[in-house]
């Protein structure tokens, strides 16, 4: 356990974050950057929540759907801030986080899924994304192990990796050097508030003065029993199951990320791959189901049969925070002083560094990010998603 404060009564012009995944530290660091104080609790150990079971994919290119043109342009902002975020971040952190920009590629393994493919490629390219149409023929060039007869491909070259626990781990390293307070297997408890506004978070009877208080507990956030209902997140788990296979470093099956029917693949450096996830909509059950794996390696082994062969080295149940309308809800709540910072679905990853900017500017100086202006969670109040899930 880790407990790095030691002035529990701390001074009241401080920021509490409660949730220690990727958007909480993330957050948390660039506030500490600017100066304010900040403490940061979790109910378990930094970075092992959602963060840990995520596969650090930054896919907004072929991950855009019809419907999530808002949610697109936020996408590509995070995408943007890649880069810079991961020089700035290793040489704050002494971390490597191991970014790999080799692409992702799409594979369709059948005339039909081809079909498919292309379907959407046209609606992406439409969108303005830089993406490239291959033959079989073509992405087997790129990756050699893909079964023969791949009816087609798509590949992205903007679409990068990064290794979601190493960035959970820098984000961390990176908050405590500048000053950052971290509380770790320490739940929040209750809201400390003083005529209708937030001035604290109370840890059993201890109690942490706070202007403003942070909600990024990630699937989490929406059980919080002591957020007042009209700052109640619209937040469930969606479970996702992933198995992490055991290359040769040496000679990966795979270098790009590979995305299938109904699967991914993403190849580390040091040879783990990990191929993911379910999507389940089975609340905070945490079984890995054998139905589950099935799925997984049934759909994996169709572009790339040479995966039977790999050793399983992990297999890990998580839960991806899910709003009511799949998008992140990022901004200030009806409770004056409490914050929001959840919700993101399939992308808190790629999300961290835009998420951090917006949250980090919105608390300093009371600006709204345009890009993050329609995910605000007063679009949930105001009834426009009333019918949604
Ligand atoms: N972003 C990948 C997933 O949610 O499984």
């Amino acid at each position: 356990m880790t407990d790095q404060t030691s002035n529990n009564q701390s001074k009241s012009s401080s920021i509490a974050i409660v949730g220690a995944g990727v958007c909480g530290l993330g957050i948390a660091w660039r506030l500490v950057q600017a100066g304010r104080t900040v403490e940061v609790f979790d109910k378990g150990e930094a970075g092992r929540g959602a963060t840990w079971a995520s596969a650090g994919m930054l896919a907004s290119g072929v991950e855009a759907e019809p419907g999530e043109q808002a949610l697109l342009a936020l996408n590509l902002t995070a995408r943007r801030l890649w880069p810079g975020f991961v020089r700035e971040l290793e040489a704050a952190s002494g971390i490597d986080l191991g970014y790999r920009d080799e692409g992702i590629l799409s594979v369709a393994p059948t005339r039909d899924d081809a079909e498919q493919l292309r379907f959407t490629y046209e609606f992406q390219l439409g969108l303005g994304l830089d993406l490239q149409w291959l033959t079989g023929a073509e992405a087997r060039r790129l990756e050699p192990h893909l079964r023969a007869g791949i009816a087609g491909a798509v590949f992205s070259a903007a679409d990068h990796q990064v290794d979601n626990r190493q960035l959970a781990m820098a984000l961390k390293a990176a908050f405590l050097r500048a000053g950052g307070i971290l509380h770790e297997n320490r739940e929040v408890t209750g809201l400390d508030m003083e005529a209708g506004r937030v001035r604290g978070v109370w840890v059993g009877e201890e109690r942490h003065g706070a202007e403003a208080v942070v909600l990024a507990a990630g699937p989490w956030t929406g059980e919080l029993s002591w957020v007042p209902e009209a700052a109640r997140a619209p937040v469930r788990p969606v479970k996702g199951q992933v198995l992490t296979l055991g290359m040769d470093p040496q000679a990966p099956l795979l270098t790009h990320v590979l995305w299938a029917p109904k699967i991914y693949l993403v190849p580390r450096r040091d040879g783990r791959l990990l191929v993911g996830a379910t999507v389940e909509e089975k609340g905070f059950d945490e079984t890995l189901t054998a139905g589950g794996v099935y799925e997984l390696l049934d759909a994996a082994w169709r572009p790339l049969p040479a995966i039977e062969e790999l050793p399983i080295l992990e297999t890990c149940v998580g839960f991806r925070p899910t709003s009511r309308d799949d998008a992140p809800i990022l901004g200030a709540s009806a409770v004056e002083g409490l914050i929001l910072a959840t919700g993101h679905h399939r992308n808190g990853i790629l999300l961290a560094p835009v998420t951090a900017d917006a949250i980090a500017r919105l608390l300093l100086s009371g600006e709204i990010m345009p890009e993050a202006r329609d995910f605000g969670p007063d679009r949930f109040a105001r009834g426009k998603l009333a019918d949604a899930v």
